[in-house]
């Protein structure tokens, strides 16, 4: 720590004290000072400065002068008469005030004193160090210090602040919540801090430990992730969820505290978001040791009036002895009375004053500041001759004080002149805090002429104070200010009328779009309040959906919705045309929201109004999008009704004279058809020519889910390497709210051509990596747990591919209604066919066809996605089961069902299975000829393509065929092609796979490996 005059420097925090305040100064123009201070006494350089600062990048040397500019203005200092900076012209410059080294003391000891005219707070401040002496040994701690506005919360916290950072290593940040941001910004204090700790000198441990734990939060902070590491970022934070991203931040800063203590300020909590709230709950309930201590202030009022979720967690913690409450108490005479001797050191105060003020202000500090300030501007208090003292008996002042705050605060403003009343009102307007730069504008001032005024009112302490500068997005540096409490912000803004306030709001709202360029989402919640309060409702609505785009890049999808659902309020204010416009494009964005969520029957229901919104208003293109989006909840929950509203979809897109557009609605009509409903070779026909067409039109832009419908229809085709080449072109397409489960559906579609094509070692993989990612963001894996389940029946392991259901049905999944409803049916599903094929094992026929049948019922059984595979599967169970009951009837006329249905189907895999069903039936009718017939068919399929699960069994077939007919070398060659077959399955899974032996000792393939080991042993002998 440096000392120099009333300032101090804190290199470790990058902080500027200056007395109490905090003083806020870009990172680089701190960098600049900081070099200075610790170079005293000497010319450094312009180069010296570019070299030490920017040594690897070329640098304006003008850019030096706007930042010593800027710390000039931040010190007080005068170019022509310094006390701080020298210039020393065409050379450099020169820090010339006496700089002290500030050492550390005792790490514990809290104690010693800072400059600060605190007072009557001796027993808070000292429950603040002993929670910061138990968090300094690793026990976590949660402090809400409590109290009505301007009772000194903000004092009390900044005055403990500054002693732990002067007395301990502590990595200290501080998170604002401001009014109008909860639920806007999700996380909005979280990020303010950490943006802070990213700042500061030894920021590299903090980024990388961010990389490292939290990666879903270093994405929010995109300067500090390398081009390189980005795409790796996002492939590693896929399918994070809310969940994984609180508790990434818990691990983060529990690491962080291990090294260095870490001390949060999160302050104005009654104005925080929900996100921020989970997070806090998370962080007190943590068990991990943890060197860290947060503190959170707010106003209990406020709290009541907002109806904030923080009254419910903080009784939790409380009850559970996770937090400690300081409830501040206004203060008693005596305390006054040690305030006014501190004020007035030298003098000659009547003992009565402090009465006098205890008697206005009832004890509240802030009061009492003013009820002092004023007495001293009205000239009540003078300093005579370094003595103070009151021009006018006590009894006098006694009627002349305002008798509410709120009064006293409208004295001090009417004192003012007309511009500076003008300049302030614009500030109230813009908020707490307010920049030069903003406020210019809307008063058509020249910026530098805004500062000059502004900084004059904080030199005579007169209702705002200089924060410092700031760095604008726009490469801008202006000075920043903040009303002295928020109290005097409110006083002000109630003051103006209506109408003024409405045409400041929006002259500012239009400042501050200058600033959010393309990409730049950062301030549109606060663009989109003041537009509204402007009551410039679709610039509102537009910037709302930008602020829902950030809170959906956080995760919050909650909070997305509930920004959205606000900025559906406005759109009903505005003009019909543009207001559906809007309107259409929020629900579109609310359903997106809620499909990432998981809530498919709330996603499916906004698209709906969405449609039906764009349908009556005549907006076509709004309306075909809304009802292409219908199918993907839809698709989960209700198949039928997906399929109508894209047979809407394209029914409207006909009648818009747009080729494309109605290639890719018959795409995706098609393949829908094909998934959901029934194959159909017109519908395939459909597919691929619109496929074709979208080509010759050099469509670039088919969405990803359209292509992936595609893929499936070409997997189910036996186009399996095509299939595949989209998938893995599907599943790094990221970034979208609704990507994770166009992620999803890809990498479930590689696992069904997979499938198909026999490497089941793959898709174990792929299930394993799956279930990993799914429960590092804590979601339900049910879909690869559904591909685990059909894996294993195709190695034969019905038992446990029925285990692995089981197991989805007892899961609690934290889906809303629906999903969980359609999960456990395809489960249901699933398990009656294992459990089918594990009684045809044990010869338990009728128990069999029992199980099968439910799954062919569609009232058990109701549509679900790629349903007609199951029921066709389900059917050649039941033929099985006749076939092995020695039923030839029945056994026929059910394989001939399943013939009859695989040949309307395209699949080579379900067609191969058909004939090879019907050589077994021929061979027990002793029909030779269609036996042979039937097998051919059989064969021909599996050469032309690679299913070798079918493979296997269509060779195993003919082996037992040309076996009976006693022409042993056709048997042979048959029997090891299956073999063959057989070996190519197993050997897709690693060696030691248990499902490897499992499988290759199930019956039914022991007994054709096992021929040709009886035929090694013969010839052994
Ligand atoms: N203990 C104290 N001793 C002397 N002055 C105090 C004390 N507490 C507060 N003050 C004065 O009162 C003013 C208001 O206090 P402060 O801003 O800390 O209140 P707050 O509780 O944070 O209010 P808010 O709820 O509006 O944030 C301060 O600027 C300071 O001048
Ligand atoms: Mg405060």
């Amino acid at each position: 720590m440096k000392l120099f005059r009333s300032f101090r420097l804190d290199p470790a925090n990058q902080c500027l004290w200056h007395g109490e305040q905090r003083v806020l100064l870009p990172p680089k123009a701190f960098d600049v000072l900081r070099y200075l201070v610790e170079h005293p006494r000497r010319l450094v350089t312009q180069d010296e400065l570019l070299e030490a600062l920017w040594p690897e990048t070329y640098v304006n040397p003008e850019l030096i002068k706007k930042y010593i500019l800027g710390i000039r203005k931040v010190l007080g200092d005068q170019h022509d008469n310094p006390v701080y900076i020298e210039t020393l012209p065409k050379r450099g410059y020169q820090f010339i005030a006496p700089v002290t080294d500030h050492v550390t003391e005792d790490p514990q000891d809290l104690s010693s004193d800072v400059t600060s005219n605190m007072v009557g707070r001796s027993g808070p401040l000292s429950e603040l160090q002993t929670a910061f002496r138990k968090a300094l040994r690793g026990q976590r701690q949660i402090i809400f210090v409590a109290g009505e506005p301007g009772i000194g919360k903000t004092t009390l916290v900044d005055s403990f602040h500054q002693r732990a950072s002067r007395a301990a290593q502590v990595r200290t940040a501080r998170g604002q919540c401001v009014e109008g941001f909860g639920g806007k910004e999700p996380y909005y204090p979280m990020l303010d801090a950490l943006g802070q700790l990213t700042r500061t000198p030894d920021s590299g441990a903090v980024v990388q430990t961010l990389a490292r734990r939290a990666p879903t939060w270093l994405i929010q902070f995109p300067s500090l992730v390398k081009p390189e590491q980005r795409e790796a970022l996002q492939r590693e934070i896929l399918g994070a969820t809310r969940e994984r991203m609180v508790r990434e931040i818990c691990e983060a800063l529990e690491s962080l505290s291990s090294e260095t203590p870490i001390l949060l300020v999160f302050e104005d909590l009654h104005w925080v978001d929900a996100s921020t709230l989970d997070l806090i709950s998370a962080l007190a309930r943590r068990r991990e040791e943890a060197k860290l201590m947060l503190v959170c202030t707010y106003r209990p009022v406020d709290l009541i009036l907002s109806n904030s979720p923080l009254k419910g967690l903080k009784q939790d913690l409380q009850v559970h002895n996770l937090c400690v409450e300081i409830a501040l108490e206004r203060l008693p005479e005596p305390a006054i009375a040690e305030y006014l001797g501190m004020e007035f050191r030298k003098g000659s105060l009547p003992p009565g004053l402090a009465k006098l003020i205890y008697r206005h202000s009832e004890g509240n500090p802030l009061f009492m500041v003013a009820i002092v300030q004023d007495m001293m501007k009205n000239g009540s208090i003078i300093d005579d001759d370094k003595e103070w003292r009151l021009t006018t008996p006590l009894e006098t002042i006694d009627p002349g004080v305002p008798q509410s705050l709120q009064q006293m605060l409208e004295v001090q403003f009417e004192r003012l002149n007309a511009r500076e009343q003008r300049v302030l009102e614009a500030g109230s307007v813009v908020g707490e805090h307010f920049s030069a730069w903003a406020i210019a504008n809307a008063l058509e001032e020249k910026i530098d002429h805004i500062e000059d005024l502004c900084d004059e009112l904080a030199a005579r302490q007169q209702v705002i104070k200089a924060i410092g500068i700031q760095e604008l997005p726009n490469g801008l540096v202006a000075a920043h200010y903040e009303f002295r409490h928020s109290l005097y912000r409110q006083a002000i803004y109630r003051r103006l009328s209506s109408g003024r306030r409405v045409r400041l709001h929006r002259a500012i709202a239009e400042r501050l779009k200058t600033l959010s360029g393309p990409g730049r989402r950062d301030v549109a919640s606060e663009i989109a309040f003041h537009f509204e309060s402007g009551h410039e409702y679709e610039q509102a609505a537009r910037y709302l959906i930008l602020a829902a785009e950030n809170a959906a890049g956080r995760l919050a999808y909650r909070d997305c919705i509930q920004v959205l659902q606000h900025a559906l309020k406005l759109t009903s204010k505005i003009e019909a045309n543009l207001g559906s416009e809007l309107e259409t494009q929020v629900l579109e964005f609310i359903g997106d929201a809620h499909y990432a969520l998981g809530a498919m029957a709330e996603s499916a229901a906004a698209y709906e109004a969405a449609a039906s919104r764009a349908g009556h208003a005549g907006l076509k293109g709004a309306q075909v999008s809304a009802l292409s989006c219908m199918v993907r909840p839809f698709g989960l929950i209700d198949p039928d009704r997906g399929i109508a509203a894209i047979g809407r979809a394209v029914e409207v897109t006909r009648s818009m004279q747009d080729s494309l557009l109605l290639a890719r609605m018959q795409m995706l009509a098609a393949g829908c058809r094909l998934l959901y409903d029934c194959w159909r070779e017109q519908d395939a026909m459909i597919c691929e020519s619109a496929h074709n067409q979208l080509k010759e039109l050099g469509d670039t832009d088919t969405p990803p889910f359209h292509k992936m419908i595609y893929a499936h229809v070409q997997a189910l085709q036996g186009n399996y390497i095509q299939a595949l080449e989209l998938f893995e072109r599907g599943i790094p397409t990221l970034n979208q709210t609704t990507s994770l489960m166009e992620h999803f559906f890809a990498l479930s579609g590689k696992t069904i051509a997979l499938l198909r094509m026999g490497r089941l070692g793959c898709v174990l993989q792929i299930v394993r990596d799956g279930r990993e990612m799914a429960e590092k963001n804590g979601n339900d894996p049910w879909l690869f747990n559904f591909r685990e389940a059909w894996l294993r029946m195709l190695t034969l392991d019905f038992e446990g591919s029925a285990r692995v259901c089981e197991a989805i049905l007892q899961t609690e999944t934290a889906y809303p209604v629906s999903q969980p409803e359609t999960i456990a049916r395809i489960a249901r599903g699933y398990i009656a066919i294992a459990e089918g094929f594990t009684e045809l094992d044990k010869g338990q026929n009728g128990r069999a066809i029992e199980l099968f049948n439910q799954v062919r019922d569609p009232q058990t059984t109701p549509k679900f996605f790629l349903h007609w595979n199951w029921r066709m599967t389900a059917q050649l169970g039941v033929s099985e089961a006749w076939f092995q009951s020695g039923n030839l009837e029945k056994a026929s006329f059910e394989a001939d069902g399943f013939l009859d249905a695989a040949l309307e189907t395209a699949d080579p895999h379900l067609k191969a299975l058909a004939w090879e069903m019907q050589t077994r039936v021929a061979i027990a009718k002793e029909d030779g000829r269609r036996a042979e017939d039937c097998v051919h068919k059989g064969l021909e399929i599996v050469d032309r393509f690679e299913v070798p699960v079918a493979g296997w069994q269509v060779h195993a077939t003919a082996w037992r065929l040309y076996q009976s007919r006693q022409q042993y070398a056709d048997a042979e060659s048959h029997c090891e092609r299956a073999q063959a077959y057989i070996f190519k399955i197993a050997n897709s899974f690693a060696k030691e796979e248990p499902l490897r032996k499992s499988f290759l000792s199930a019956p039914p393939i022991a007994r054709i490996l096992n021929v040709g080991a009886e035929k090694r042993w013969a010839a052994d002998v």
